[in-house]
Order: C-alpha cells, then sequence, then structure tokens
C-alpha cells in the first residue's frame, strides 16, 4: 500500500504550511483537499447556483481541474489560485463541504491522490474517513485568536484587504459548522497524534511531526 500521512485540522491550523514542508522533504504528493470542495464552490458560483442547489454533486463529480507544481490550481485551464483562497470561497465551500452527496461525489478523487512513493493529504476528514488506514495520522489545532492572525497576515501578504475582527468571526462560524455537521464532522481520529500549534513556530511543528513520522512510516 501506498504510505499516506493524514493531516487534518481547522482553518489556519498550519496544516497546509506543514503537509508542503512534509511532502517536499519525503519526495511525496500532495492532496489539498479544501481546494477541491473549494473548487467545487467556485465552479457552482460561476455557474449561479446556491450552496443547496441538487446540480452541485454533478459539478463535484466532474470537476475539470488540476494542480501544479509551484501549487497553482487550474479550473478548465483557467488558474484560479488567487479566487480560490478568499474567505467568501471558504464560507461557501464549507457549506457545500456539509452535504453528504457532494462528499460522497470527491471521495474517489481524493483517493486517487495516493500514488507511489507516497502522499501528505490535508484536510478535515483525511485520517477519520478518506484515508482510515493511513499509517501516519495528525491534527494540528490552534486557537481561534491564532489562527485569525495567521490568516490576517497571510492574506495582506497576498495583497488581500481583511478586517482581524471579521475574521476572527468568520473562523469561528466556519469551525462551528465544520464540527458540528452530521457527515464526516472535523475531529481528530482515534489513532492520530493531536498538536495544538498555538504557541509552537511552525518549525517546531515541523520537528515534532518529523519525529512521529519516522516511526510510522
Ligand atoms: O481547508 P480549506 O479551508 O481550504 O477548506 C475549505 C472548506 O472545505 C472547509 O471549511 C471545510 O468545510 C471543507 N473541507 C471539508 N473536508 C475536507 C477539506 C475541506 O469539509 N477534507
Amino acid at each position: 500500500m501506498v504510505p499516506v500521512i493524514t493531516i487534518d485540522g481547522p482553518s489556519g491550523s498550519g496544516k497546509g504550511t506543514i503537509a508542503r514542508r512534509l511532502a517536499a522533504r519525503l519526495g511525496f504528493g500532495m492532496l489539498d483537499s479544501g481546494a477541491l470542495y473549494r473548487l467545487t464552490a467556485l465552479a457552482s458560483q460561476n455557474a449561479g447556483l446556491a450552496p443547496q442547489a441538487p446540480e452541485i454533486v454533478d459539478i463535484a463529480r466532474h470537476l475539470a481541474c488540476r494542480f501544479d507544481e509551484e501549487g497553482n490550481v487550474f479550473l478548465n485551464d483557467e488558474n484560479v489560485s488567487r479566487e480560490l483562497r478568499t474567505e467568501t470561497t471558504g464560507a461557501i465551500a464549507s457549506q457545500i463541504a456539509a452535504r453528504p452527496e457532494v462528499r460522497e461525489a470527491l471521495l474517489q478523487r481524493q483517493r486517487d491522490f495516493a500514488r507511489a512513493p507516497g502522499l501528505v493529504a490535508d484536510g478535515r476528514d483525511m485520517g477519520t474517513v478518506v484515508f482510515p488506514e493511513a499509517p501516519a495520522k495528525i491534527f494540528l489545532d490552534a486557537s481561534a485568536e491564532v489562527r485569525a492572525d495567521r490568516r490576517y497576515k497571510q492574506l495582506i501578504e497576498n495583497g488581500f484587504d481583511a478586517s482581524f475582527t471579521a475574521l476572527v468571526e468568520e473562523i469561528r462560524q466556519r469551525d462551528e459548522r465544520d464540527r458540528n455537521r452530521s457527515v464526516a464532522p472535523l475531529r481528530p481520529a482515534e489513532d492520530a497524534l493531536v498538536v495544538d500549534s498555538s504557541d509552537l513556530s511552525i518549525d517546531e511543528v515541523e520537528a515534532t511531526l518529523w519525529r512521529y513520522i519516522q516511526d510510522r512510516l
């Protein structure tokens, strides 16, 4: 079996950065599963559909998307990397992601990312639903304020406008929806290593996870 490392956690916990670092260090591929939900949200918005529209299931099933080595994401050959990361897209993605039939439509596509020599998969249900047999499972957490602060800096760095107070509120709402939905709620797998990164630098988080992974692969 192809070795898979799962990294789950709420938005802004640092899982994307850590997933990229670990994948590069191991020479593994990467699955940013949130991007698939965001792409579904974007394609639905482009089609003028509300988050509950039945057509969204088909959109999720037939997404024509591509990820390149530099981290760019393409939807129907258009580079949508920027639009994908906005808070609006994230909020719509989280509404769409609460629908079981949409999750089902994206399940196999996510599993298809597991190819030799290995995969680092980040998301909300990588360890609990998509790759329950993964040998290394991580749940990365951090307080809502710390996550909003990181997100704020990231947005400003990338040239977006942002309000810190609005971000804390948006993050709280999105977490609430992700943690309380009936299907694949955000929670650590029973056999996951749980790390709270609130008071840790990204290098410290990486060092902790690296030690854990060494023993498991
Ligand atoms: O991780 P990211 O913020 O890009 O994800 C956007 C939204 O997609 C999340 O708020 C969550 O609702 C949903 N998602 C999910 N399951 C995943 C990844 C993302 O439900 N595995």
